[in-house]
């Protein structure tokens, strides 16, 4: 079965082939990111027109195979931007329509969790992280479509705390990779902060407070976003790295513990920020578990993972119908 992906759910626009849920056969991606760098971080209006501007080049660009020749067509329809994820659906829905073929609607934070599964004979149960700029959560997979959510950000998600700490810094949007490039060689014990922990809630994280520690030490006690830095070249690099360690150091221990806990065979990892380095270097120095990564072009937005879970979707619930809706947010049932 050859299945066209669409991806359209924040500030990537991706189109892809894949065949039987894992062969890859073409993943066009067009990134945003300098669009919303002046703005600091994703302005939906600009994000919803440019998706529309590019979706029918990116198709062009993905149809390695005559169009024809495709038999589903699958979307992300949340969650997300819901302006964002319409352009998306409205355009899997014409082909759809024009094609006479199925279609069927993804769940974006399930595709990330697959992302690193589908090249792997991966041991279940795993704990699945999800860690990207909107989510961050930890999942009991038991099978692809069977999911116990285990724990989850209670404010900022992971990348969010990444960009918004970037901004605080002066560097460019997204942050993620600006924080990780600043605080090579630099000291990650310099500024001793605490992550979150919420009572009675050992999974769920916390970055907000976090973030404010991290503000008052670029810029005082009290200091606000407009409070011009106070600390030097050195310290702030210092601050990007004591930040990084502090926030990825409480994503890896939660994990294994939780996978622990849960009695989860194998760990797997999926979203933008699980290209952070260190965090590799902090999973692979702390896990007995084994650890899988999404393949290179699987780890940010994309449409080869929204193609490849939307197989196995399909093949589980058959066909979305035609009134399928944009979601911004979608609940973590037991049984998605
Ligand atoms: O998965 P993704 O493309 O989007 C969502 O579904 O949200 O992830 C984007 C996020 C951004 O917040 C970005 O700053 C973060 O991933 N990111 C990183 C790194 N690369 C991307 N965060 C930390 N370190 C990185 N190297
Ligand atoms: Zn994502």
């Amino acid at each position: 079965m050859l299945v066209l992906g669409i991806e359209s759910s924040c500030d990537e626009t991706g189109c892809a082939l894949v065949k039987e849920g894992r062969t890859i056969l073409s993943n066009v991606i067009a990134s945003q990111e300098e669009i919303h760098r002046p703005y600091g971080g994703v302005v939906p209006e600009l994000a919803c027109r440019r998706h529309v501007e590019v979706l029918p080049t990116l198709l062009d660009k993905a149809l390695v195979l005559p169009l024809n020749e495709v038999d589903l067509i699958a979307v992300a329809h949340g969650p997300g931007l819901i302006g964002a994820l319409l352009v998306g659906i409205n355009f899997a829905k014409g082909l759809a329509l024009s094609l006479g073929k199925p279609l069927v609607g993804v769940n974006h934070v399930e595709a990330h969790i697959y992302a690193a599964l589908m090249a792997n004979p991966v041991e279940l149960p795993a704990l699945g992280l999800i860690i990207s700029g909107g989510h961050t959560a930890l999942i009991k997979v038991s099978e692809v479509g069977h999911y116990e959510l285990i724990g989850q950000t209670q404010d900022d998600a992971i990348g969010e705390a990444f960009d918004k700490v970037a901004k605080l810094l002066g560097l460019p949007y997204p942050g993620g990779p600006e924080i990780e490039k600043l605080s090579r060689g630099a000291n990650p014990l310099t500024y001793r902060f605490k992550s979150g922990q919420i009572k009675g809630r050992p999974f769920d994280f916390s970055f907000s407070g976090l973030k404010t520690a991290v503000l008052y030490a670029a810029k005082g006690q009290n200091g606000t976003s407009k409070t011009p830095l106070t600390i030097g070249e050195e310290q702030i690099k210092n601050l990007a790295a004591s930040f990084q360690h502090c926030a990825l150091t409480s994503i890896v221990e939660k994990s294994i513990a939780a996978a622990q806990l849960h009695r989860c065979r194998s760990i797997i990892i999926g979203g933008g920020v699980s290209q952070n380095r260190y965090l590799r270097i902090l999973f692979e120095s702390a896990s007995p578990l084994p650890l899988y990564w999404p393949a290179p072009g699987l780890s940010l937005d994309n449409g080869a993972m929204i193609a490849a879970l939307g197989y196995h979707t399909f093949r589980r619930k058959g066909p979305s119908d035609m009134n399928l809706e944009p979601l911004t947010r979608i609940p973590w049932t037991n049984s998605s």
